[in-house]
């Protein structure tokens, strides 16, 4: 993919810059039932039940629970009346992701910039503070249903107090005993941080949606591919990726493309009433091997690829290694092989991955399990062997 990188090198960057992203603060689902949902994503991935907010810690319009992994945190929130904004939209998309939020330095100052570079709100700036410190967030309205909420901590709240267990926000309790935690303590899955969310937009969108990235976030092209890259014979899509200025996160964009049959994009649009949105969220981890094998223990549902991919798949990423004079493959490729991970090379090195099935009813949202040495594309070329894979699974669930 050598030349269809089209960074710049990180724009200079100075903390007066209101857009400076910080970090991933966390990520925000919307979820049918939050209570339900955190042991489903603690079983099955590994994360930790950390805090929680409901009617019992004086929250009377939804229930949160904080869950925590490396450096990922996701909130999984439910409405708790009917007349909650994440009411409707569980009824029109099911569960997924309503949230991509960002920490800054000033989450007034950076909504205020994206409004002036021509985003629009999704809600106004709001403070919640009590003698420990103070959490400020403002939301940016994103593709189809997605936000990103500026997000800026002070005392007690701070982020890095926030990564060593500190309370998330005013109004969360600890969970105290959690049987599942301990054993996610001593079985962990490695999973490090979010690197890099993936959305889905309406055909004909796509360049609509990287400008808005690149005007009103200030982020900048990192990789581009088209239907030719990403295509079989039946169903292709396009997808471009942005990157923030430092880098900190890549949000591929996606957009459907013509085919003989339904793309994958296009089902995932049928299913979530025809709006955009979270597509999929790439965990990274520094051992693709053990922690694929901890979440299959945990029965965990991935992708699976035809055994026929293993009798290319060395032959090409070595040559592309060889090529550009890197150490080929390093992990056992017997077990890799049994794993099912999949395997792929550019000119900057190599990387290993795993999409799983959806995480909830409707095909819509999945993760991705990823680990890179070298490698910061996104696995162009396992596309085509996905793409089968998928409209296989497309028609079992009668969506081809
Ligand atoms: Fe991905």
């Amino acid at each position: 993919m050598s030349s269809t990188s089209t960074s710049a090198a990180p724009a200079e960057m100075s903390t007066t810059d209101p857009l400076m992203l910080v970090d991933v603060d966390h990520v925000r689902f919307f979820v049918g039932n939050a209570k339900q949902a955190a042991y489903f994503y603690a079983s099955a991935y590994g994360f930790q039940v950390e805090q929680y907010s409901d009617l019992t810690t004086g929250s009377r319009t939804s229930a949160q629970y904080l869950l925590t992994q490396g450096n990922i945190r996701l909130v999984l929130e439910t409405p708790l009346t009917p007349n909650h904004p994440a009411a409707d939209e569980i009824r029109r998309f099911g569960d997924g992701v309503k949230d991509i939020a960002l920490t800054v330095l000033d989450a007034e100052r950076a909504y205020e910039a994206a409004l002036r570079n021509g985003g629009s709100s999704a809600y106004e700036p709001r403070t919640i503070a009590d003698q420990h410190g103070s959490v400020t967030m403002a939301g940016l309205q994103s593709y189809g249903r997605a936000v990103h909420s500026f997000v800026s901590r002070t005392g007690a709240y701070a982020l890095p107090r926030v990564k060593q267990g500190g309370t998330f926000a005013p109004g969360f309790a600890p969970m105290g005993h959690f049987a599942l935690n301990e054993h996610n303590r001593k079985h962990p899955c490695g999973l490090k941080f979010v690197d890099h969310c993936v959305g889905n937009v309406e055909e004909g969108k796509m360049n609509y949606w990287v400008e808005w990235y690149e005007n009103v976030m200030g982020f900048s092209m990192f990789k581009h591919f088209d239907d030719k890259d990403i295509s079989t014979e039946y169903s292709a899509l396009m997808s471009k990726v942005m990157a923030s200025g430092n880098h900190l996160i890549k949000m591929p964009i996606n957009e459907p493309a013509d085919g003989k049959k339904k793309s994958q994009i296009l089902e995932y649009l049928e299913w979530h009433d025809m709006t955009p949105g979270v597509q999929h969220l790439a965990l990274r981890t520094d051992d693709e091997l053990s922690s694929v094998a901890e979440l299959r223990r945990r029965g965990v549902d991935f992708l699976a690829l035809p055994d026929s991919y293993y009798d290319a798949v060395w032959g090409r990423v070595d040559a592309m290694l060889r090529k550009h004079g890197h150490e080929p493959v390093k992990e056992d490729h017997q077990r890799i092989k049994d794993l099912g991970i999949l395997v792929d090379a550019d000119d900057e090195g190599y990387l290993l991955q795993l999409f799983t099935k959806p995480l909830q009813d409707r095909p819509t949202l999945f993760f991705e399990i990823i680990s890179r040495r070298g490698s910061q594309s996104f696995g162009k070329g396992n596309f085509k062997a996905l793409f089968e894979a998928l409209e296989i699974e497309q028609d079992r669930r009668g969506n081809l």
